[in-house]
């Protein structure tokens, strides 16, 4: 039997955070007479304040209420009321409500509920379109515009790409890429192609490979530096002499130089002996292939100068490239360093047919240890949440394209590790940076159980089987 109920009940509210502005805010509801059990599983029992706002100012579909009768606690993000300490009226507004019946479910919205919510989305939508046409009509384009030249020196893969796409930007702008191997060169020169990397997609003709890195760095307004880390140091200490000391370096290369545990942004200004060379640091989620193939991609640029990153972004945003700003060098830096180490824990779950809960809930806990070593080297943790964090984590460990995750993989289904080394190359350097991150994570005294599991199996002290159980009987703690 349904009884309804339409007493008003007087609740006072506890301010637990300050109000106003954007900020949510947590409010603790003290109900003056303990409301039926069912209202605090009613998503939508009405409120008014005492200063007379109505209900529908307050944005209800974003508070939730927390059943704790007779308190309830509620979560407002946007909350328009500048005052304090309001008075809240709830009331049962003349809807039905079972008393103490714990198991009423939402009412189902009538169909004007249903048009009035389209009508909030529209609203919401067009209020979208209309901020970022403003933004878009106060875009500043001069460095572009002012660019003629850019270097990328390393013609693997993602050098390529990142070639292709930023001569894309603009007919007129000079990419010289810096190659290594004379037949890339060549392919690159008379058939406009990266025969090694990508045989199937043509170049903009106004990417020149070279294999002169005096005459690739001459005059350069930006480079991008696309050498694998570990080769790093070595070739810009060759180069050195023909580099302009206020050339901007955009990193894409992620890793940790594995003996001595550094990023780009210390080998580079080291490499170059330049301590003011501009840094900054390009990462997120991008597979080389998709972004040649000019599939939307979004990536985010660090500098500790922000109007160097400021003249990234404009110089790579484009319709199928979105580029964020950070000022975050070290958090995009260390997620691009360790995270072939998870995705080697992640080829292992697969192995290991552990399922899809184990599979995420690694990923969880990888991004959570890659996030303590993170804030601990000073990195901000919005930066391991964003683009190069949890982004391209999860792009390295849910897409089995990586050969870091196919020793995994492999692992998993048993091989022994040297086998699964001698059937395949490149791989060690990727299994060797396990250790070095412990190493790094022992530095700053930061507990890593699975990135060290990981380390423990690939030194052969360890079963994939034997680390997951171990994982699992890990004492049971609080998330942090
Ligand atoms: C709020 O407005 C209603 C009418 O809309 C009025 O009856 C009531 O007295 C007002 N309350 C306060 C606190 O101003
Ligand atoms: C994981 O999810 C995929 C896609 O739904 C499914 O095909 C697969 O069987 C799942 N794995 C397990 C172990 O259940
Ligand atoms: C994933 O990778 C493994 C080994 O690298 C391969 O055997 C398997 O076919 C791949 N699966 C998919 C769906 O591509
Ligand atoms: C494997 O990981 C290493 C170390 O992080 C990295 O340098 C290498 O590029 C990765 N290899 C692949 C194919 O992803």
């Amino acid at each position: 039997m349904k009884k309804t109920k339409s007493t008003h009940h007087l609740l006072c509210l506890f301010l637990l955070c300050c109000v106003g502005g954007a900020k949510p805010m947590v409010a603790s509801l003290q109900l003056e007479s303990p409301l039926p059990s069912a209202y605090y599983s009613h998503h939508f029992f009405p409120v008014s304040t005492s200063n007379n706002r109505t209900t529908s100012q307050l944005d209800w579909s974003r508070c939730h209420y927390q059943r704790r009768p007779p308190t309830c606690s509620l979560v407002v993000q946007k909350f328009p009321v500048k005052s304090s300490s309001v008075v809240l009226y709830a009331s049962s507004g003349g809807s039905t409500a079972p008393a103490d019946d714990e198991t009423m479910e939402p009412p189902s919205s009538p169909p004007e509920g249903s048009k009035d919510r389209r009508k909030v989305v529209q609203v919401a939508w067009e209020k979208l379109v209309r901020w970022s046409r403003s933004w878009r009509s106060k875009a500043k384009t001069d460095v572009l515009e002012r660019a003629n030249k850019v270097v990328v020196l390393g013609g693997g893969s993602f050098g390529t790409a990142m070639a292709a796409h930023v001569a894309e930007r603009k007919a007129q702008l000079e990419v010289n890429i810096l190659v290594r191997d004379p037949q890339v060169c060549r392919s690159i020169n008379e058939r406009h192609c990266n025969c090694k990397y990508f045989p199937d997609h043509q170049l903009p003709e106004n990417v020149i490979a070279t294999t002169d890195a005096k005459a690739a760095l001459m005059g350069a307004d930006f480079c991008f530096h696309a050498v694998p880390v570990q080769f790093s140091s070595a070739f810009l200490e060759e180069i050195a002499a023909f580099v302009d000391p206020g050339l901007p370096f955009i990193s894409l290369s992620k890793g940790l130089e594995l003996n001595t545990l550094r990023m780009m942004s210390q080998i580079i200004p080291k490499a170059l002996k330049n301590p003011r060379q501009p840094f900054i640091v390009l990462s997120g989620p991008s597979f080389a292939l998709e972004l040649v193939k000019k599939l939307p991609t979004a990536m985010v640029v660090a500098s500790k100068d922000k109007k160097m990153a400021d003249a990234v972004q404009q110089l790579l945003a484009s319709r199928n490239m979105r580029i964020s700003t950070s000022s975050d060098v070290t958090g995009v830096e260390i997620a691009g360093a360790l995270k072939n180490v998870l995705a080697i824990a992640a080829g292992i779950v697969d192995g290991l047919n552990l399922g899809n809960n184990s599979m995420a809930a690694l990923v969880a806990q990888g991004c959570s240890e890659i996030r303590w070593l993170a804030t601990k080297m000073g990195a901000k943790s919005t930066t391991l949440t964003g683009l190069s964090g949890s982004g391209d984590i999860m792009l390295t460990c849910f897409v089995n394209l990586s050969r870091n995750r196919t020793v995994g993989v492999r692992l998993g289904s048993g091989e022994g590790l040297d086998d699964i080394l001698s059937s395949m190359n490149q791989v060690a350097e990727g299994v060797s940076t396990a250790g070095a991150v412990i190493t790094l994570a022992q530095k700053y005294k930061v507990k890593m159980p699975v990135l060290t599991a990981v380390a423990r199996i690939i030194d052969k002290e360890l079963t994939p089987t034997k680390a997951v159980y171990e994982l699992m009987a890990l004492p049971q703690v609080e998330e942090v």
